[in-house]
């Protein structure tokens, strides 16, 4: 049987083999699928034991996507792109193929299980980390009007639209307008904090999104829901939909991510 895993540090409260078990069990696909937790400074060589064990492929989480880009033999436009890689997928060769599926589950929850259209939108992504430049360019790709990219630290921001000259760097408390879409791209909900911004930048009729989830509502979209904000969503089904593309490129097979979706949400409630 295959065997794939995903690696991180911490790993313990990973969703990742429970999405992928059941992505299996849906599509009838005969894998194993696990969490293993790497040392935080040991990625290259244990991967490369990992591989020599047996394992076809794997899923790469915090702090490893950086050291998953460079370990890699080869990778997709998109890993290039974003300079970082969460699926990596042993080839007959036996060379290492890099993928990232990030951008790919943003894109797909916003678009298909949300149903939020973003041609024509103007987006305000707060954040400007490693998690926001992996979905940038899809996000572009949907030919928005706009694309504000506001961070604590500008430099950062501006640095991404150095490689993505059609966004628009800005600070908290510079940002101005008002926006159709929200998306919260910051590590801050995970300390229950959220970024400072203006009054006014968002209506009842702006769409929040937090890449982040849990169990209880985020406080990004716990704030958006007292700005009267209605149309708000965690990043569930963001990580459901890099999963079915990882799995999708391990296994030629797209398995279906809304029983998914609605069976993690039951577990996390
Ligand atoms: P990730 O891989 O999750 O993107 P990261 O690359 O460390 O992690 O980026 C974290 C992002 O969250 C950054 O944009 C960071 O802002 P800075 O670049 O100024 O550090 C942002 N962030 C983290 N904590 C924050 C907070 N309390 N308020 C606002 N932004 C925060």
């Amino acid at each position: 049987m295959d065997r794939y895993a995903v690696v991180g540090h911490p790993i313990t409260h990973s969703l990742s083999p429970a999405i992928h078990r059941m992505f299996a069990e849906q599509t009838g696909e005969k894998i194993e699928y696990e969490g293993i937790e790497l040392p935080v400074t040991s990625f290259e060589t244990r991967i490369w034991q990992l591989f020599k064990d047996g394992y076809s492929g794997f899923n790469v989480t915090a702090p490893f996507k950086g050291d998953a880009f460079d370990f890699v033999d080869e990778m997709s436009p998109r890993a290039e792109q974003a300079r970082a890689v969460n699926t990596m997928k042993k080839l007959e060769d036996g060379r290492i193929f890099g993928d990232t599926t990030d951008g790919y589950g943003l894109l797909t929850d916003l678009t298909e299980n949300l149903g939020w259209s973003l041609n024509g939108a103007n987006i305000l992504i707060l954040g400007a980390g490693g998690a926001v430049r992996g979905v940038l360019e899809p996000l572009l790709a949907e030919n928005p009007n706009s694309l504000v990219v506001a961070n604590r630290t500008l430099q950062k921001a501006e640095e991404l639209a150095d490689d993505y000259p059609a966004l628009t760097p800005s600070t908290f408390d510079e940002l101005h307008g008002q926006f159709d879409l929200v998306i919260n791209g910051t590590s801050a909900s995970l300390s229950g904090q959220i970024p400072p911004l203006p009054e006014g930048l968002i209506n009842a009729g702006t769409k929040c999104y937090d890449m982040a989830y849990g169990k209880k509502p985020t406080a990004f979209l716990v704030w958006a829901k007292a700005q009267g904000v209605i149309e708000c969503s965690d990043g569930l089904g963001m990580l459901v939909g890099q999963a079915a593309e990882s799995f999708y490129i391990w296994r030629n097979v797209r398995p279906q991510m809304k029983p998914v979706i609605e069976k993690l949400r039951e577990t996390l409630s």
